[in-house]
């Protein structure tokens, strides 16, 4: 591809491989030397000078992955970029996308100012936690949603024995693609936080389906703690009488308890994404727990990114190139 350059940050390697390889080229080379206090600094092995460089950094673990996304745009800029663009299939933050109490920030609109401002020319991000964080950045974003990347696999899964659910009313919008997609009916839980991942209530709103003696499948875009799903899964099963409960959640987060809690859960199966990368095991409460594997099927966001880079590079329509991805898979 010429005047084109791909790279990926330190954790986002294999990610970026995988991108790369179905774009059908290869990484280039960016080595970022870490200093003893924590200090990153990257640099360009070879010229970028006049190039279109897409980075791709995925923002778990955000401290660190933030930091180096931005001291990367810096070093492309100073090396003459034509453009920057940045793949990060999970934005952190974007849980923060409004005001959540007063006197408190906003997060998703820190991460667009600190991105834009330090040179990012377009941005594309996998499953946004709310489409209006699109509205905090002043460049083009490319929001690839979890319809475009899990849509082909659930052709596979869902029949008319299945209901769609919302695990939050947050969630509707997202949870009512699929919905309207396979034509199944859509329940919705009204779930109450009474602080960050800690649910205060959950019950199933009037108005929706029914779910009783049916699969669900919940839609999410993130599990972290994985509260949220195991709360809900219970309550669909014994207090609804749901037949069984899936779940489709794009960005697997999965700290603290996450997967302890998933392994002793009644959910059937999580279909999640690669948008961060499954460990085989994490500690918690220094006890080492190995992932549910068993329960959890990634299926991969690459074929999508790759889409519309594809698309940006040849400066066609990102949407039809998404909307190839749904009907021809
Ligand atoms: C909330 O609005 C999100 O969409 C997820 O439902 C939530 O972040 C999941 O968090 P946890 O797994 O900790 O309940």
């Amino acid at each position: 591809m010429k005047h084109v350059k791909i790279f990926a940050l330190r954790r986002s390697q294999e990610l970026g491989r995988q991108i790369a390889e179905k774009m059908g080229t290869e990484l280039s080379e960016l080595v970022t030397q870490r200093f003893s206090d924590g200090e990153l600094s990257p640099h360009f092995t070879t010229t970028i000078r006049g190039q279109n460089v897409f980075i791709i950094g995925t923002l778990s673990q955000p401290h660190s992955n933030i930091m180096e996304m931005m001291l990367t745009i810096d070093a492309a800029k100073r090396s003459g970029a034509k453009t920057i663009n940045c793949i990060m299939p999970y934005l952190a933050y974007a849980r923060q996308d409004k005001k959540g109490a007063s006197r408190s920030g906003i997060g998703a609109r820190v991460m667009a100012n600190m991105l834009e401002v330090n040179g990012a020319d377009s941005v594309t991000i996998v499953d946004l936690h709310a489409t209006q964080i699109e509205a905090a950045f002043n460049i083009p974003t490319v929001h690839i949603t979890g319809r475009n990347v899990f849509i082909p696999k659930m052709k596979e899964v869902l029949n008319d024995d299945w209901v769609i659910c919302s695990p939050d009313a947050g969630g509707t919008v997202r949870a009512t693609q699929f919905s309207n997609f396979f034509n199944l009916p859509l329940a919705i839980i009204d779930k109450k936080r009474d602080r960050p991942n800690s649910i205060g209530s959950m019950i199933l709103s009037g108005g929706g389906a029914d779910v009783k003696g049916k699969n669900v499948m919940i839609i999410d875009d993130m599990i972290d703690t994985a509260g949220t799903l195991c709360k809900a899964t219970d309550m669909l099963l014994d207090k609804y009488g749901a037949k069984s409960v899936s779940a489709t959640i794009t960005h697997p987060v999965l700290s603290g308890p996450a997967y302890k809690r998933i392994a002793q859960s009644q959910i059937t199966k999580l279909y999640t994404s690669d948008t961060i990368a499954l460990p085989d095991s994490k500690t918690f409460e220094n006890e080492e727990i190995y992932v549910p594997k068993n329960k959890i099927e990634v299926v991969s966001c690459t074929t999508a990114i790759a889409k519309v880079t594809e698309k940006m590079i040849s400066n066609s329509s990102v949407d039809v190139g998404l909307e190839e991805l749904i009907l021809e898979n």
